[in-house]
């Protein structure tokens, strides 16, 4: 079969397209034709050796990938829930291996999709669906009338946290880095957009609340956002730092979120969210029912072919995507 696979860490250069050997399922796994595989920002992490405290490092070489969507072909001797044939979807935090024709999965991981979700759709919304669910329900459960902050929100998970916030009942305020995903937020129901590169973002949600702050900031963001997502809060709001696409968040004195106001700080993870196959079946269920019913938009911005895995992580890396980037093998 055809993947792409990282020999040796670096960047987007290292992604390799080649031929490789089939994966074989073992007996809690199930194979799967790879109709559409999510490109997700932690493929870049892992691809450039960035790794948590020392975990999480891939054995080399390894073919990147931690979301899909696609037919089962085979399945292991063990494996009970979905049968050949079955349209499924995974999303797997610290997963890998869709960049291919080909995915061994296990089980575990797999959800069958509704008739009327399309397989890219899926494949979009398993991963950063689950976690905008976890984010807005378990890290902070976003409450009517709360007004939320969202960074990045023209990105995959931005979008699915304006809606998801919206749907609890919240105001949510984005930010963005242009014009055009400012339009791309507010469609995706965000009552005001803030493009962080040239105004305060924390001065601007003082102001559309009255002075008062946001309840909760998911900053996806990290370096660049920290500081200043802190100044953005109401006394006994929650930082939510769920991601550092702009780097690592430096060492911080908690000392600080009491002298901010009784702040609270979360450092969540998908993995900790999924860690049952009875939780992956209630969050992915609810993303793809609400997809089925047309409450949830999935945005896919970008689709390229498998082959051109290393441009989708130069876009994704630079900014220039929105929403949903996916590889087609
Ligand atoms: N903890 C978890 O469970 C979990 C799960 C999924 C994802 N994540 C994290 O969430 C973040 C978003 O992931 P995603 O896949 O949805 O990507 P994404 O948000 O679609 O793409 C990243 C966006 O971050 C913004 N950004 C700001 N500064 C940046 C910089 N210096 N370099 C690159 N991008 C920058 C850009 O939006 P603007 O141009 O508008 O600034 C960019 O489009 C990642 O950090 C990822 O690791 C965490």
């Amino acid at each position: 079969m055809k993947a792409v696979r990282v020999h040796e860490l670096g960047g987007p250069e290292v992604l390799r397209y080649e031929e490789v050997e089939a994966p074989e399922p073992r007996a809690d796994e199930a194979l799967v034709e790879v109709a559409a595989a999510g490109v997700n920002y932690l493929d870049i992490y892992y691809r450039s050796g960035f790794h948590w405290g020392g975990h999480h490092r891939r054995a080399l070489p390894y073919i990147p990938g931690a979301e899909g969507a696609g037919a089962v072909l085979a399945a292991g001797s063990g494996v009970s829930e979905v049968r050949v044939g079955d349209r499924v979807a995974y999303g797997i935090s610290n997963g890998h291996g869709s960049y291919a024709n080909l995915a061994a999965v296990p089980e575990r991981y797999l959800v069958r999709l509704p008739d009327a979700v399309p397989l890219r759709s899926a494949a979009a919304a398993m991963l950063q669906g689950m976690t905008a669910h976890y984010l807005t329900r378990d890290t902070y459960p976003v409450a009517s009338g709360d007004a939320v902050l969202v960074h990045a929100a023209a990105g995959g998970t931005g979008l699915l946290l304006i809606q998801m916030a919206k749907a609890r009942g919240a105001r949510v305020f984005g930010t963005v880095s242009t014009p055009e995903k400012a339009r791309i937020a507010g469609e995706a129901g965000a009552d005001a957009v803030i493009d962080y590169t040239s105004r305060d973002f924390a001065a601007e949600a003082r102001r559309l609340t009255g002075g008062r702050g946001v309840n909760v900031v998911y900053d996806s963001v990290g370096k660049s956002t920290f500081e200043k997502s802190l100044d953005a809060l109401a006394p006994r709001g929650c930082m939510v730092v769920f991601g550092q696409s702009s780097g690592a968040v430096p060492p911080f004195d908690t000392a600080v979120l009491n002298a901010r106001g009784s702040l609270s700080l979360s450092r969540p993870s998908l993995t900790h969210h999924t860690t049952h196959r009875t939780e992956i079946l209630a969050r992915a269920g609810d993303v793809l029912q609400w997809i089925e019913a047309g409450k949830l938009a999935i945005r896919i911005g970008s689709t390229l072919p498998l082959s051109q895995a290393a441009e989708a992580h130069r876009l994704l890396a630079s900014r220039r995507t929105t929403g949903k980037v996916l590889l087609i093998p």
